[in-house]
């Protein structure tokens, strides 16, 4: 019997996508996600439990009607700017919907888990390859939110013997390179699809938040890696925990950084098209630079992030963008 791994926020970016690698990789699996920043058109590789985190009897009603091997936890909200403003949101969605989930998963007898936490937990720590051992000290509501599910994680493995594989992503960019699925926040945040709208006329000139931080070139540097090798990691997590090897946090990077510049510039190359952009203030929360040390992922897991270099990602980013999905 193909076994079975709810995905909660499968209708998003990186849920969807996470879909199409378990169905390749022989699973069913069931999205369960609210469509609060979702889409029911990406929902094309398993069946859609409609249902919000944190209604506990919905999420009951689902666990034991597919009775999963495991889950895989990607719906949050996840804009930084937001969280500074609306700090409630971001704690009642993602806190207490994760600790329902939680709670449920471990209620259903379901004990492998796979959670989608960020490198915004590890804050501003300038100039430092930061790896899993570094020191969390979020300085937005969003990493704080996150940092406060890995603990409740920990303190379930500790009382209950919940498994779980925590990943702390980097910048996450790219899309399926059949274009099946892809990017599509709204609003939209990220620099890629900003990028990629500005090109196509879309939107206005892309801005430029901050000139002055302290790197080369006076804009932000941040990692990214490729959605596709992002969810790879992500079946390689579930191996890892149906093989019994228990509880682990990984990076999933490059650690090689990229200024906002510098992404700017393989767009162009990449696209053959203009970028116009404006330069503006800082955003509240952002940090100066954030950059992966990966070698566990790749040690311990076998990953390797071969799609995460820009040409690719910004290349399958805009395949998908002139697929026209776009147009909602
Ligand atoms: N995109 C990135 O670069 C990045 C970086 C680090 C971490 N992450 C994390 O990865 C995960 C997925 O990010 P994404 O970019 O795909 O976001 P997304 O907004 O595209 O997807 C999130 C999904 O979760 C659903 N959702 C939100 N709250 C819900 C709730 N209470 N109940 C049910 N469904 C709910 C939304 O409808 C949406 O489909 C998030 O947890 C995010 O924090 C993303």
């Amino acid at each position: 019997m193909t076994k079975c791994v709810i995905v909660t926020g499968g209708a998003g970016y990186i849920g969807s996508h996470a879909c199409k690698a378990l169905r390749a990789a022989g699973y069913e699996p069931v999205t369960f996600d609210n469509l609060s920043t979702g889409w029911e058109d990406a929902v094309k590789f398993g069946p859609f439990e409609k249902g919000d985190l944190l209604d506990r009897a919905r999420l009951d009603e689902v666990f034991a009607k597919y009775n999963p091997v495991a889950v895989m936890h990607f719906a949050a909200f996840s804009q930084v700017g937001e969280s500074m403003k609306d700090p409630a949101k971001y704690w009642r969605n993602n806190v207490i919907g994760s600790l329902t989930l939680i709670e449920a998963a471990v209620a259903a007898g379901c004990m492998n888990f796979v959670f989608s936490s960020t490198c915004a937990t590890y804050g501003d720590q300038d100039n430092v390859v930061l790896d899993e051992e570094s020191v969390q000290l979020p300085i937005n509501s969003y990493g704080a939110s996150k940092r406060a599910i890995e603990d409740i994680l920990e303190n379930f493995e500790q009382a209950f013997g919940l498994n779980s594989v925590i990943f702390r992503y980097f910048n996450v960019a790219g899309g399926d390179p059949e274009a099946e699925v892809g990017e599509f926040h709204q609003p939209e945040t990220h620099l890629i699809p900003l990028m990629l709208d500005a090109i196509a006329g879309k939107r206005d000139a892309l801005t430029i938040f901050g000139t002055d931080y302290v790197t080369p070139d006076g804009t932000c540097i941040r990692d990214y890696v490729h959605v596709c090798d992002l969810v790879d990691a992500h079946v390689l997590g579930l191996k890892w925990l149906e093989d019994g090897k228990g509880s682990r946090v990984f990076n999933l990077g490059t650690g090689k950084g990229f200024s906002v510049r510098e992404v700017i510039d393989h767009s162009r190359a990449v696209t053959n098209m203009e970028v116009p952009y404006v330069e503006g203030d800082r955003r509240p929360g952002d940090c100066t630079k954030l950059v992966s040390g990966s070698e566990r992922a790749i040690k311990e897991l076998g990953w390797s992030p071969d799609r995460s270099n820009l040409t690719e990602m910004i290349g399958d980013a805009w395949k998908w963008h002139q697929t026209g999905h776009y147009e909602k």
